[in-house]
């Protein structure tokens, strides 16, 4: 029985990798694909995330529009790493599958109360702001997701958007607070563990010689990407985020790390979005997430290589 997931998410070039993996593994069964405003406007973000199901061949995935800025916050976007259209890099084609009518969070809600309690677990790639809106609007389906796994915070490597704050959680530190008191099983993909996982030569070569519409999308994807990170951490490579999330979902041995407390920073602007991590359980908060520390880089760049030839 393949396991139920719906996919929130601001594509952005990582997102987009991510997606093509889910879809690619048929251990998933992706129930719908929400888009929220955060690389680039909802109005983008919900455009390429219907480019991407396109690009995997997937017309008949439902796709749902969002928040279009953070519950309280202004919506700071991230042109400068995505390019403008957040999806720089490959040329794809202008989408031709529709938008769903339904909002995003309604979708959330309304598939949540239908299916079996503790069969559907979140995959929030972006700012947390559709989970958290849909956690307010309908408390009763906090107890009915099975885990949420997202990509968001960085405790021993820091910040990437402020010296304290990763972007995801920087763009939306009171949606990430609402998931992080909400009591679901929660696991976290940090910059910790997305800073190991680096698109090197090497690695995208996999990916340039599937000789595929995917794969040769793939490379165009990373090495837009990566220029940013290359230039700001002098790597090769740059870190990619996003589908850390799915491959846990595939292969959770890739990963390690410790189940703590998680509070978020929503007070004073100088640490805004930082993800408060006490990994060496000094307080007696609690240990409200599973964050993850390292990566089997090899193993996942091997399983994401091996997936997306399959598409
Ligand atoms: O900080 C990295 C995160 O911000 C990734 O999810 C990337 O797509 C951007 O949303
Ligand atoms: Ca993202």
């Amino acid at each position: 029985m393949a396991r139920k997931i719906i996919i929130d998410t601001d594509p952005g070039q990582d997102d987009a990798v991510a997606i093509l993996l889910a879809l690619a593994s048929p251990e998933l069964d992706v129930l719908g694909i929400t888009a929220v405003a955060g690389n680039v406007p909802l109005a983008l973000t919900e455009k390429n995330a219907r480019k991407v199901c396109e690009l995997a061949g997937r017309p008949d995935m439902i796709v749902f529009a969002g928040a279009v800025r953070p519950l309280v916050r202004k919506l700071v976007t991230a042109e400068y790493v995505h390019g403008k259209t957040g999806l720089d890099g490959p040329d794809l084609p202008e989408p031709t599958m529709q938008l769903q009518e339904q909002h995003a969070v309604d979708f959330i809600i309304e598939t949540l109360m239908r299916e079996e309690s503790g069969t559907v677990t979140l995959c929030p790639l972006g700012p947390l702001t559709n989970i958290a809106l849909a956690l307010i609007r309908e408390p009763r389906i906090a107890p009915r997701i099975q885990q949420i796994v997202f990509m968001g915070g960085g405790f021993f490597e820091g910040g990437n958007t402020t010296p304290a704050a990763e972007f995801n959680i920087y763009v939306d530190p009171h949606a990430a607070d609402v998931v992080l008191k909400s009591g679901i099983p929660t696991v976290i993909m940090p910059l910790d563990v997305t800073h190991k996982a680096l698109t090197t030569r090497s690695r995208v070569d996999l990916f340039r010689r599937m000789g595929t519409k995917v794969g040769d999308a793939t490379v165009a994807l990373l090495e837009f990407f990566e220029r940013f990170d290359e230039e700001k951490y002098g790597t090769d490579g740059g870190p990619l985020h996003d589908p850390c999330v799915i491959a846990y979902l595939l292969k959770p041995d890739l990963f390690k790390g410790r189940t703590v407390n998680v509070e978020i920073e929503t007070g004073a602007e100088l640490t805004m979005g930082m993800t408060v991590v006490d990994w060496w359980g000094v307080t007696q908060r609690p240990r409200n997430a599973t964050v993850m520390r390292d990566i089997d880089a090899d193993g996942f760049f091997a399983l994401l290589a091996e997936r997306l030839a399959r598409l």
